[in-house]
């Protein structure tokens, strides 16, 4: 699961390359997908303001990544409520996944 591989990621350094397999989809899988993940489709109507998108699914969470980040660093309404808030450090991987490009 997505909680182990998280303390394979050292404390102080971000990670030359930040990858959606070994850091990314653990992070939505630790924060996100258990609200907003659907195993029948990959986001049933393509809108990234809604409950239905898989933030399981790469494409998913790379053609929304601009709503996720907002609601995750700007609005910081997400994750919500009484749910996981998410660290500075994972919000800067985050961030350094699309400075490099959303590598796979
Ligand atoms: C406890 C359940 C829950 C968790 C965990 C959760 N969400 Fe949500 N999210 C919702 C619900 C419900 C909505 C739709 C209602 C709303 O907009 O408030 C929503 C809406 C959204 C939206 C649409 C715009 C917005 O801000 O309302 C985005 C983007 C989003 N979530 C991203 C995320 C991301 C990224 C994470 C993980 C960091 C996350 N959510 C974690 C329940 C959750």
């Amino acid at each position: 699961m997505g909680s182990q591989e998280l303390t394979t990621v050292a404390p102080d350094t971000l990670p030359l390359t930040v990858t959606w397999s070994t850091h990314i989809q653990p992070l939505m899988q630790f924060y996100c997908t258990s609200c907003h993940f659907t195993n029948e489709t990959k986001n049933r109507n393509g809108d990234c303001d809604d409950h239905d998108m898989n933030l399981n699914d790469y494409d998913t969470v790379v053609n929304c990544y601009p709503d996720l980040y907002e609601s995750i660093a700007i609005k910081q309404d997400m994750p919500p409520g009484g749910a996981r808030r998410m660290t500075a450090r994972h919000k800067a991987l985050l961030k350094a996944w699309l400075d490099g490009g959303f590598a796979k």
